[in-house]
């Protein structure tokens, strides 16, 4: 065959291809998220689901598939029919579980389709209701001076205050008792009663608790400061003495690995329309979450993102010493 006559082959099975998917979705699409009902990337994921409805034209329901830091559901995409029926919406374990967990069901990014990142959610530095510390620089100097037994809660390995915990005591250079849970839901309820001492945890979860005063907050992880009511006079941690100290928790789409080209363009076109929903930005930043419109929305960029955010994180936890098999 001519190098020309190659080509058009090439050319019309593609056509082919795009032709065999121009109908999807032609049945609602199911969105795994790797967490428990009512916590943050449960939260997330349900807006999402309901900002996705229109440019798919068909339903998204909601799995949540909980355990293992978000593993056990991120593997039952990876191993799940490549059609555009099952997705995944994941946060920032996607890029750590690598280095967390010696072993691992599916490989990052390689088990994936890239759709595009979703948002950035800042965490916040929070202490129980009875800690002395007015302030970061005294919270700091407690921490200091405590030799190690200020408890520090996660919502269990691989979560993100488990992640955003083991930044910040690299940052403070100095070691905290981590205290783990199983789910935001417990850590939070033991930290309000005074059981523990500290928490790293997301905005989304921790905003309601700053406001009804539940609890105390010390300092945001992000570089630039929440326009939310309840953190107007909360510094960065970088404004209060952790230089450039910046931790998000970032949420992507994902769909298992060699889903057609055809169906991840329409779910790309369609994460982009959702994104620009007035409702779905009001919801997210009443969250303090911020939805991303810049080149992390193209599925390479979300790729490349995905692999700085890898290794940045393996070094962290590598120095950490904390895995799970
Ligand atoms: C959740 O939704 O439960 C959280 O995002 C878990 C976590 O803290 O990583």
């Amino acid at each position: 065959m001519s190098q020309i006559a190659r080509v058009v082959a090439a050319v019309a099975l593609a056509g082919v291809a795009a032709l065999a998917w121009a109908d999807y979705p032609e049945k609602p699409v199911t969105l795994v998220v790797p967490f428990a009902a009512g916590g943050p990337s449960d939260k997330i994921a349900r807006d999402l689901a309901e900002a996705l409805r229109k440019p798919l034209g068909q339903t998204v329901v909601i799995e949540n598939a909980v355990g293992a830091g978000g593993t056990i559901g991120s593997a039952k995409v990876a191993r799940a029919a490549p059609d555009g029926y099952t997705l995944l919406v994941h946060h920032i374990g996607m890029a750590t579980a690598p280095a967390l967990y010696r072993k691992l069901a599916y490989k990052v990014p390689e088990d994936f389709e890239t759709l595009g990142l979703i948002n950035e959610a800042p965490s916040v530095v929070i202490g129980k209701p009875t800690l002395a510390a007015s302030n970061f620089k005294e919270l700091r100097q407690w921490i200091s001076s405590s030799g190690g037994k200020v408890n520090l809660a996660n919502a269990g390995l691989g979560s993100a205050s488990h992640l955003c915990g083991l930044m910040l005591q690299s940052a403070l250079k100095t070691n905290m008792t981590p205290v783990p849970y199983k789910g935001t839901a417990p850590a939070m309820t033991d930290l309000i009663g005074g059981q523990v001492d500290l928490m790293c945890e997301q905005a989304t979860n921790a905003v309601p608790q700053i406001e009804g005063k539940k609890v105390k907050v010390y300092g945001i992880t992000s570089l630039e400061r929440l326009a939310l009511p309840a953190l107007k006079d909360t510094p960065t941690l970088a404004e209060a003495g952790l230089d450039e100290f910046n931790v998000q928790v970032w949420h992507g789409l994902y769909a298992p690995r060699g889903t057609p080209a055809a169906v991840l363009a329409k779910l790309n076109a369609a994460l982009r329309a959702a994104l620009k929903d007035p409702e779905l930005i009001k919801r997210e930043e009443a969250l303090g979450l911020a939805v991303v419109t810049d080149g992390r929305l193209d599925p390479a960029g979300h790729r490349k993102f995905v692999e700085a955010e890898k290794n940045r994180w393996a070094k962290v936890i590598k120095d950490a010493g904390e895995y799970a098999d």
